[in-house]
């Protein structure tokens, strides 16, 4: 029997965005993703790492079979450069309740800069919302990461709360912001008319 509310439409993969390919993980991308999450600066701000070998390869296990997970509610998506096909990072949409998605990424620090964030995170809007049916996405953020912060600014999210000690991780207490985008504002970011 199908459990009620979980008739979800799967998200569309791979996605193309202007510079960047949003594609599933596979075994053979253990390499570039060693490179990029045992890098103290790509971490600094995530509650798990630097991850070592044996870390990365659970990570990565963890993951693939979590595309066979049906229903399937957590997107972690490897983020390919189209123009070099060198994978550069990762990001992640899960519905974390029947209609909110959190979003996230992180890309190699070699590509900071690009506003290959940006892209990555607007692509992400667009399959929360229209695949995923969302009705608020949300990110939360440390609230020193201020290069995360720029981009959930620049895609229109919006500041809803600071939560003091969020989580305890890595020997100490994170305070994280809260953004959220409501599906109303997104759509009409989009000139969209909702019909409620
Ligand atoms: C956060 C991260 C993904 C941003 O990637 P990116 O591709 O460089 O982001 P973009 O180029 O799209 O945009 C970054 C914006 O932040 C700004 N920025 C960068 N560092 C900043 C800082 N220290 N203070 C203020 N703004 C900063 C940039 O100038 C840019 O804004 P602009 O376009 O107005 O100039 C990247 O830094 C990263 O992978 N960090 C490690 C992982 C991580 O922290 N992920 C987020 C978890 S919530």
């Amino acid at each position: 029997m199908k459990a009620a509310g979980l008739e979800r439409m799967p998200l569309c993969l791979p996605r193309r965005t202007s510079r960047l390919l949003l594609r599933e993980f596979t075994p053979a991308d253990f390499d570039a993703v060693y490179a990029y999450s045992s890098d103290p600066r790509v971490t600094r701000y995530l509650f798990f790492g630097p991850r070592d070998h044996d870390g990365t390869a659970e990570y990565l296990d963890g993951l693939i079979q979590s595309q066979q997970e049906m229903p399937r509610t957590r997107f972690e998506l490897a983020v390919e450069e189209t123009a070099t096909g060198v994978l550069i990072g990762a990001c992640d949409l899960s519905l974390i309740e029947r209609h909110v998605a959190d979003l996230g990424y992180m890309l190699s620090p070699m590509h900071w800069g690009k506003g290959y964030a940006t892209e990555i995170a607007l692509a992400l809007l667009d399959a929360g919302f229209c695949e995923l049916r969302a009705e608020r996405i949300i990110s939360t953020v440390d609230v020193n990461n201020k290069a995360s912060i720029r981009v959930l600014e620049k895609i229109g999210m919006r500041w809803e709360a600071v939560f003091r000690k969020h989580r305890r991780a890595k020997n100490r207490w994170w305070d994280c912001h809260l953004y959220v985008l409501p599906r109303p504002v997104w759509e009409a970011s989009r000139g969209i008319h909702s019909s409620v």
